[in-house]
């Protein structure tokens, strides 16, 4: 079956009603586009799991800054079309800002207190809002269904799964594993600005990654010396620029006072242009898998 791009909500609504009323179980793959191989994963996913897939590609104004790069942000349709045709999508939903948001300014926001104030929260104050207001608005616009977020941005992915439980929204929400390129760097849409030698320097974050949880695994309870770890790495690289360096609780994404059997560890850096995200759940000695 061929892929087919739907820019209407309406047409959208119809379809995936019509396909459930025939028993069809729908996957959901939301994004912003310029597609890369993290995405395709969560595609292959939905295709595995679901008898129709539908992914979105919305660059959603509302989860960027006044001095974000939401103009300049990379775009390529044919090209996104292809890559989701070839990962198994059905249907590309492709609305305008226009069609998501008719009323132009938004008065209605989904914010999730506690989860959204720290880590990325704090360096981008609007941006969970702005993300949670526009996956409610698509759970709403898709219906029911799976949908695939990957575990790079491990924070939105938290968000996300507490919103949709506590308002009761019926979307199975699936975590997939963070895809890389050979040298550890995990894909982003933009990797796209880096230069030669910011691509190199970006690695420190996966290196430090692991370099944390090989500490953690070697039997290090306490927290600070996790995360000095994690900083002295990226301090010693001139191209970056450290946002910070947490060990968390999976799911408060709290620092807690010792490391607990099962932690989640947290880096953002400013490499160049961009800055980056990475992630890393780490098993304690004798902690549950
Ligand atoms: O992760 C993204 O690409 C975006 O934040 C999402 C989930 C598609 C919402 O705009």
């Amino acid at each position: 079956m061929t892929i087919r791009l739907i820019p209407q909500i309406s047409d959208l609504r119809r379809e995936l009603d019509a396909a459930r009323s025939e028993g069809k179980q729908v996957g959901f793959v939301p994004t912003m586009g310029y597609l890369h191989d993290g995405h395709a994963s969560l595609m292959r996913a939905a295709r595995a799991d679901n008898d129709l897939v539908v992914a979105s590609i919305f660059v959603n104004p509302l989860q960027f800054g006044a001095n974000e790069d939401l103009s300049s942000y990379p775009r390529d349709l044919e090209r996104d079309t292809e890559l989701s045709a070839m990962a198994g999508v059905d249907v590309l939903f492709t609305p305008t800002v226009e069609e998501m948001y008719p009323n132009g300014a938004v008065m209605t926001s989904v914010s999730v207190n506690e989860l959204s104030t720290r880590w990325e929260g704090a360096t981008r104050p609007s941006h969970f809002a702005g993300m949670a207001t526009v996956v409610t608005k698509l759970f709403w616009i898709v219906g029911a269904c799976r949908a695939y977020f990957g575990e790079k941005d491990y924070q939105q992915l938290t968000i996300i799964r507490r919103f949709t439980a506590d308002l009761s929204i019926p979307v199975e929400v699936v975590g997939c594993p963070i895809v890389r390129a050979d040298d550890g760097l995990a894909l982003s849409s933009r990797n796209t600005y880096l230069s030669p030698e910011e691509r190199k320097a970006a690695t420190v974050l996966n290196r430090a990654l692991r370099a944390a949880a090989a500490v953690i695994e070697d039997g290090e309870t306490d927290p600070e010396v996790v995360m000095e770890t994690m900083a002295g790495l990226v301090d010693a690289e001139p191209l970056a620029n450290l946002d910070y360096a947490a060990v968390v609780d999976p799911e408060t994404l709290v620092v807690p006072e010792r490391i607990p059997p099962v932690c989640r560890l947290l880096i953002a850096a400013q490499v160049g242009r961009p800055r980056l995200l990475d992630n890393l759940g780490v098993t304690a000695p004798g902690g549950a898998q």
